[in-house]
């Protein structure tokens, strides 16, 4: 049983959880990082962790059934049993749904179900709220969408730009998504004795 994330950008997250799970001994490791981006600076902190990482070029796939099925074959064999997804700018197609249903997690950088989709920050902005936040929830086929785990709120201020409320907002996420994940993947581990 192992964990691999998914990411396609910048990897704070990546990080914070990979730290995370060395720092508190966590019972199912972070084993491997995919990404979709080739170019993309989580796989320079993925080498600096000496964490496996495997990227992909989905458009060179005939279509999203095959991309998947190759991104597939690689999470067996790291033995993955868990999907952490963390700026992953991609949906979810069937093949790894159906492989990993109940076992993908994401990270959303606003109270869902308010702002999904591309830049929730710069929607909770443009929206002049005053309260926004993170979300942790089930990933299923629609784009941040599925089941909510859990939820921190985030106080937007006068003074705050795309930049202060940025920092804000990635400082809750790398604190909530590491505990969530780890509460999550450790008690189904405990619930699931065969696996
Ligand atoms: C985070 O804000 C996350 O909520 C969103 O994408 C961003 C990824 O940031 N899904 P990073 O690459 O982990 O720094």
């Amino acid at each position: 049983m192992t964990i691999a994330v998914l990411a396609s950008g910048n990897g704070s997250n990546f990080e914070r959880l990979v730290q995370a799970s060395r720092e508190e001994g966590w019972a199912v490791p972070i084993a491997l990082l995919v990404t979709d981006r080739p170019g993309a600076p989580v796989i320079e902190r993925a080498k600096r962790l000496r964490i496996p990482s495997q990227s992909f070029s989905p458009h060179t796939f005939a279509d999203k059934a095959t991309y998947e099925e190759a991104v597939f074959h690689v999470l067996q064999l790291y033995d993955v049993t868990w999907l952490v997804l963390a700026g992953y700018m991609r949906l979810i197609g069937p093949t790894l749904l159906e492989a990993y249903g109940g076992r993908i997690l994401n990270i959303h950088p606003s109270l869902l179900p308010a702002f999904p989709g591309l830049d929730a920050i710069g929607q909770a902005l443009a929206a002049g709220v005053k309260v926004t936040g993170v979300t942790v929830h089930h990933v299923d086929e629609g784009i941040d969408t599925g089941p909510i785990i859990a939820q921190r709120a985030v106080e937007v201020n006068e003074t705050d730009d795309r930049a202060s409320l940025t920092e804000k907002i990635q400082a809750v996420e790398h604190d909530l998504y590491p505990t969530v994940v780890r509460k999550l993947v450790e008690e189904h581990k405990h619930t699931h004795h065969t696996s």
